[in-house]
């Protein structure tokens, strides 16, 4: 699901760069790893909202995703299926840590570690349902262009076809 980029900065060069130095390469590399997600009997709940209260509803949890389990593995292209309210968005939204509120329980790993959201920010992009999206452009197309847009002015146009 999720390819990682290694930051770079004057101060601490990767592994990879310092190799491509060795090697004679120049200019910036972008090393890509490929992860794994596994999420793990995932419970997303938010405050009853007060509308539902009024109406009589005594809880004051509202589940939303109610122990969800499943992985994204690399290459496999993993396609998300249920009605609209179904709960998709909420779960995509839990798994990329976009959720600012509500309650969160349940385990997440990348490649077997357990996610760290700082790190996950680093190494993962993540299209929103929200986003605007062009029609004549292709689920490929939109996500090569997210992706872009996250690389640094620096990085030349050929070395950003790398892992693609
Ligand atoms: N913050 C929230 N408070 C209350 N209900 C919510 C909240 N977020 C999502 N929901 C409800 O959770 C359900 C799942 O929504 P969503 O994930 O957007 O579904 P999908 O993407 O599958 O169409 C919907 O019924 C939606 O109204
Ligand atoms: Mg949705």
């Amino acid at each position: 699901m999720c390819r990682s980029r290694r930051r770079s900065s004057s101060s601490a060069r990767s592994g990879a760069e310092i190799e491509a130095s060795r090697n004679g390469k120049r200019g910036m590399v972008l090393p890509f790893d490929q992860h794994s997600i596994t999420f793990d009997d995932i419970i997303y709940s938010v405050d009853m909202p007060q509308e539902m209260k009024s109406q009589g509803v005594i809880e004051d949890k509202l589940v939303l995703l109610k122990g969800v389990s499943g992985a994204f593995r690399p290459g496999v292209h993993t396609a998300l299926m249920g009605v609209s309210g179904a709960g998709k968005t909420t779960l995509m939204d839990v798994l990329a840590g976009r959720k600012t509120g509500g309650y969160i329980e349940g385990n997440i790993t990348i490649s077997g570690f357990p996610k760290n959201q700082e790190t996950f920010a680093r190494i993962s992009g993540y299209c929103e349902q929200n986003d605007i999206h062009s029609p004549h452009v292709t689920v490929y197309e939109s996500l090569l262009y997210s992706a872009w847009l996250r690389l640094s002015s620096e990085v030349d146009s050929e070395t950003r076809k790398v892992g693609i």
